[in-house]
């Protein structure tokens, strides 16, 4: 039989970590929401993290956020901000690895900060063998001592099934998803977050990064030695491909490229260069791509779109509000914006 919505609040109540799943529009939001408020008001210290980085509360799409309950929230957006790491994607099904370590390292965050009560909301991605493994991941990494599982017709029962043996460590409460609850389309669901990227790019201006001292995370540029420039016309020759750049490190070689390439001319190339392998990149995976600017603790400042890459000068144009002389590292993304 299902919980009630009030076991979860007792059960939250006894948790230090309680985490949500659940389908797209089953109130998983509106629960944390709920949770939050009622511990608040208990007078617990409250965190709440975002693992959703599509549908996003806390901070802006392409982001896991960790926010300060200092409130009745009316929802968790509301909550103020106290750390974002940026994921890069706006669905984990693009960056399982990166969503999932993000999720741990805020959850172990909170935990270090003192809050009494975490509660981690998180995206719909639940069937499936893809969604299975997210979400286990996730649970993996947050280590909670509660899940809640908000479910229509049984769909989280293949994620919950590994963890019936750990009951005396991690608790697990099944609840029925909202009736009431209008499906949202995915149309609807892009339009918001189109509309909170363009809240969090308002008043964005354009600044330059010298990446001699700001770090390029991803792609990993600039930390080799350059190419000369009668290699980098070979490369062209061999490549029929317009080069921008060009670095070996050991016995690797990464190339920026005006168009892509197919792997075989990837692997001939590297024959060619006798090197071990060859990473080509196009300058348009880089150029209008969602980047995170982060400080130097790795977190993230505010984010920013990549518009010119000047290889000679070593500098990017980014727009962006984070203050460029704080901007410690830069990692682009695999969001375009629009
Ligand atoms: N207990 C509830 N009763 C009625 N409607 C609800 C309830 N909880 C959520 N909703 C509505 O259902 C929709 C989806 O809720 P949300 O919390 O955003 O779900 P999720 O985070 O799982 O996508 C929202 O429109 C919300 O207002
Ligand atoms: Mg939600």
């Amino acid at each position: 039989m299902a919980a009630e919505p009030r076991d979860a609040l007792d059960a939250a109540a006894r948790s230090r970590v309680t985490v949500v799943i659940g389908e797209s529009d089953t109130g998983k939001t509106s629960l944390v929401a709920a949770l939050a408020n009622a511990l608040f008001s208990r007078d617990a210290t409250v965190a709440i993290v975002d693992a959703d980085i599509g549908q996003s509360e806390i901070g802006p799409p392409t982001t896991v956020g960790l926010g300060r309950v200092t409130r009745q929230l009316g929802r968790p957006a509301d909550a103020e901000v106290v750390v974002l790491r940026f994921v890069g994607a706006t669905s984990a099904a693009r960056d399982l690895r990166a969503t999932v370590q993000a999720t741990g390292q805020l959850v172990d965050r909170a935990r270090a900060l003192g809050f009494e009560r975490v509660i981690v909301d998180t995206s719909g991605l639940v069937r499936g063998d893809l969604g299975r493994r997210l979400k286990q991941a996730k649970i993996d990494a947050i280590a909670p001592d509660l899940v809640i599982a908000l479910q229509r017709a049984g769909e989280c029962e293949p994620i919950l099934r590994v963890y019936e043996e750990r009951a005396d460590r991690l608790r697990v409460l099944r609840l029925p998803a909202v009736a009431s609850a209008r499906r949202r389309t995915a149309a609807e669901r892009r339009r918001h977050r189109d509309q909170a990227f363009a809240a969090h790019f308002a008043g964005a201006t354009d600044i330059v990064l010298d990446l001699s001292r700001v770090a390029l995370r991803s792609p990993a540029l600039f930390v080799g030695t350059p190419l000369s420039a009668s290699e980098l016309r070979r490369i062209e020759a061999s490549m029929g491909s317009e080069i921008f750049w060009g670095e070996r490190r050991g016995r690797e070689v990464t190339v920026v490229t005006s168009s892509a390439r197919g792997e075989p001319a990837v692997r001939a190339l590297a024959r060619e260069l006798s090197v071990a392998r060859v990473t080509a990149r196009t300058l348009t995976d880089l150029v209008d791509v969602i980047a995170g600017l982060d400080d130097e603790n790795r977190e993230s400042l505010w984010l920013g779109v990549v518009r010119r890459v000047d290889f000679a000068a070593r500098t990017m144009t980014v727009t962006t509000r984070a203050p460029r002389a704080r901007v410690a590292s830069v990692t682009v993304g695999r969001e375009r914006s629009r």
